[in-house]
This record gives structure tokens, sequence and C-alpha cells, in this order.
């Protein structure tokens, strides 16, 4: 049976060492997040960042809007982030309510601000094995776990499913920075069965409950399962058919307590270090 990749784990080390340091500054960094959406994923998620973020010692604004909000007050509310001594990261949560423009919104974050380095000047960065301000937070998240469990990365094949601008592109970037030949496969691929077999790393991130089914993957490949969605029972489920494919697989990630917490782990970390360099 595969080892179980005990992000948890992983991320409270990542959550206490911060702490530590954080204790000796002289001043609290400061995240802000955004919430303009009703969905109730994001409402967790948001919360969660709060929670992390006070626990930390951190300075935490949560600026809830309703469905009436527009797009010119969002982005009036970012520019006065952007000028707010006291705010080292600014985190937009996505998705955003229908009628606003995600892509607009997060241009007029400040660059050295972007906590989640989705602005296009840290995404061109990225490309351009330039370091970004920040590293979105999942993508970072994932590399700090195959190494932390010593799994090579370099020269293997590497397939991600789901080509997401938060997940599966900036993935396929780090990877391919890493040395690994990546297949970035998404709904639209023909025959991904035959594609996720060649995995040696089968990363997935669609969201689809159940996608990756246990003959979709190679025997002793590593599987790394970013999907998170709450059945009607209530229970979460990932992208991956855990219980079948653990007996397949030699490492695997668990949901919950695989990637998830490693991301909110990056996204403190990221504030952290955000901080240092505005106050260098
Ligand atoms: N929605 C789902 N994941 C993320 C993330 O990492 N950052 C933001 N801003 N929104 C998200």
């Amino acid at each position: 049976m595969a080892i179980i990749i005990n992000g948890k784990k992983i991320a409270n080390e990542i959550l206490e060492n911060l702490k530590e340091k954080t204790a000796k500054l002289d001043k609290k960094p400061g995240l802000a997040v955004i919430l303009a959406n009703d969905n109730d994923s994001s409402k967790v998620y948001v919360s969660s960042k709060e929670k992390h973020s006070l626990y930390l010692g951190f300075k935490s604004c949560i600026y809830r809007f309703d469905k009436k909000v527009t797009q010119g007050e969002l982005i009036k509310a970012i520019h006065e982030l952007n000028e707010n001594p006291n705010i080292n990261g600014i985190l937009v949560q996505l998705p955003l309510f229908e009628h606003l423009n995600a892509n607009e919104i997060i241009e007029v974050i400040n660059p050295k601000k972007d906590v989640d380095g989705f602005h296009p000047i840290n995404v061109g960065k990225l490309n351009s094995n330039l370091n970004p301000w920040a590293v979105c937070c999942t993508p970072k998240g994932i590399i700090k776990l195959l190494k932390k469990y010593n799994i090579k990365i370099a020269g293997k094949n590497i397939v991600i499913v789901g080509r997401s601008n938060i997940v599966g592109k900036p993935l396929a970037t780090l990877l391919t920075s890493e040395d690994a030949t990546v297949t970035l496969a998404h709904s639209k691929t023909k025959n991904l069965k035959s594609i996720t077999k060649e995995a040696d790393i089968l990363i997935s991130a669609t969201g689809h409950a159940k996608l990756i089914k246990a003959n979709m993957v190679k025997k002793g490949a590593v599987v790394i399962d970013v999907g998170i969605t709450k059945q009607p029972s209530g229970k979460l489920v990932g992208d991956v058919d855990f219980e079948k494919v653990k007996n397949i697989a030699s490492y695997i990630t668990p949901v919950p307590g695989g990637v998830g917490p490693m991301t909110i782990a990056c996204l403190m970390e990221n504030t952290y270090e955000l901080y240092l360099k505005q106050n260098q």
C-alpha cells in the first residue's frame, strides 16, 4: 500500500516555525483578504485564512462585500490596501461574483503585495525564471511536499490534470524549472487514461470527485490530489478514488489533510516573506 503523505504535519511544522519568527518581529505582518462571493466554500476558506493569520500573530483584515458591490468599489478598496503600510499581502478570494472581472481586479494589486502570485507581473516573472514577489500557494505547497518526502522531480514524467491559473499552469512552470517533463491535461484532453497511465507523478486539480480511477494510474506512481468536493453527506472527497488508488500508488495525498493544509501554510509563509521584503 502507498505511503500516505501527511500534509497536515508538514504544514504544522511550517506554521510553528513562522509563529516563532513572527514573535521576534517589531511589527506584525498584515494580510488583507477580499471576499466578494457568497459561496460556502469561499467563506470557509476565508475564515480559515483569518484563523491562521491570527494564530501566527499576523494582522488580519477581511473585507466582505455583498452582491451589490461594483467593479469600481473593489478597485478602490485595493488601491487603499496598496497604500496601507500595515498591509503586506493582499488576496482576492476567487471566484468573484459573476458580474465582476477578476483579471482586471488582480491587475490593480501592487505586485509587491500580491501574496497569491496571480498578478501578470508575478506570472511573467515565474515564467521567465525571475524571482516573483510571491509564488502561487498551492503549487508551492505541492513542491514542498514532494521535496519533504525526497520524491525526485528531475527527469520524471509528470502529468497534471487541470489547467487553471491558480494551480495547473503555475505548477507546470515550476515543475518544468525543476527539470521534469510535464504534460498539462484538461477537460478537452483526448483519452486521458492513456496519458495519466504514463505518469511517474500524477497531479489532479479539477474539482471532479473521483475522476482518477485505479486503472488510470501506473503502478508505483506518486499521486497528488488537489481536488476537494463536498458530497451531499457532507464528506469531503478529492479528485482521486483514494481507497482504490492507494493500493497502486507508491505515495498518495489524502483529502482532507494532504495538499489543503500546505496551501494555507504557504499563504502564511508568503505573507511573512512579503513583510520582510517590504521592510528591508
Ligand atoms: N480560490 C481557490 N483557491 C484560491 C487561492 O489559492 N487563492 C485565491 N485568491 N482564491 C482561491
